[in-house]
């Protein structure tokens, strides 16, 4: 049977506009095309990880409205066991996005129920907890539910993995002895170390910083300036492979279910990075999260150009 991977988190159906470019504050402007597509940080790291070989099983909440039910019917469609997902009397979370010619984007999300994922639910999914090999929290759900679902994965001895996006502010101190690896962006290492980080320097001293406030081992992803591990002394680059851009949402999210599925199944923290990337750089070149996701076969044909 393959790994079991379990994702604590957000599912939002993303309404997503093409425009030329991002507007500014006050202006109007004339977008390409709109589209609904299943999306949610949360959602979207649990698609990645079931695409990319692991058993998956979500805990999270959506609405009792139409979206809600589109939602869970794209994860049972990758085979990801909902049973810990519940329907909740408000509307399902959205997520507001632009993309613009460079590929570039803009997110607003309005959470509605995946607010509704407290402590108790993920006590109530701890049967769920209990099969996992590697549990992923993200922080589009409650930050009560978040410190609570780190410490359950502790103490349960899975491997706990943290993604901090978005993040808006440094995370709870006690929080820091609870994750294996802290897999942030380089705005997220900028917000949770209060360091700049515009370089894979800068990104070295913020994932330092992060150490000195107790992570274990941080993982700064960098866009087209690669990934950077760092534990203690040990420092590894990782270049990233070069593709054609079309649309980077969810890009974050496929790296860390690759990187997920591929620990979990057992191989090394080196081996998961790579795959990871190949995984994140595959669903850079198509549009949409859920829909833009890679799978394992897709990954194993992989040609760096
Ligand atoms: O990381 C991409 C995701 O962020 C989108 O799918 C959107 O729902 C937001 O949560």
């Amino acid at each position: 049977m393959s790994a079991k991977v379990v994702v604590i988190g957000s599912l939002n159906m993303d309404l997503v506009t093409r425009a030329p470019r991002l507007p500014k504050g006050g202006e109007t402007l004339i977008g390409h095309s709109f589209a609904t597509v299943s999306g949610g940080k949360g959602a979207n790291q649990a698609v990645a990880a079931a695409r990319l070989g692991a058993q998956v099983s979500m805990v999270g909440c959506v609405g009792d409205d139409p979206y809600g039910q589109v939602l869970r019917d794209a994860l049972l469609a990758d085979h990801i066991d909902c049973q810990a997902v519940s329907t909740v009397a408000d509307s399902s979370g959205v997520a507001l996005i632009v993309v613009d010619d460079n590929s570039q984007n803009a997110i607003v999300i309005v959470p509605g129920a995946n607010g509704a994922l407290t402590s108790a639910a993920i006590d109530q999914a701890d049967p769920v907890l209990q099969t996992a090999e590697v549990i992923i929290c993200q922080l589009e759900v409650p930050d009560a539910t978040v410190g609570h679902a780190l410490k359950r994965g502790r103490a349960l001895g899975k491997t706990v993995i943290l993604n901090p996006a978005p993040a808006s502010r440094p995370l709870p101190a006690d929080w820091f002895a609870t994750i294996d690896y802290l897999i942030p962006n380089e705005s997220e290492a900028a917000t949770l170390s209060g360091l700049p980080v515009d370089s894979l320097a800068t990104a070295q001293a913020a994932a330092a910083r992060l150490i000195s406030m107790g992570a274990g081992k941080v993982i700064v992803t960098l866009g087209e300036q690669g990934v950077l591990f760092v534990q203690g002394d040990r420092v590894e680059h990782f270049t990233a492979f070069a593709v054609k851009a079309v649309d980077t949402t969810a890009a974050g999210d496929t790296f860390v279910g690759g990187f997920a599925a591929a620990l979990a199944a057992g191989q090394s923290e080196a081996e998961a990075i790579r795959f990871g990337q190949v995984a994140a750089a595959l669903s850079v070149t198509r549009a949409g999260a859920q829909p833009s996701i890679p799978t394992l076969s897709d990954v194993q044909a992989f040609k760096p150009s």
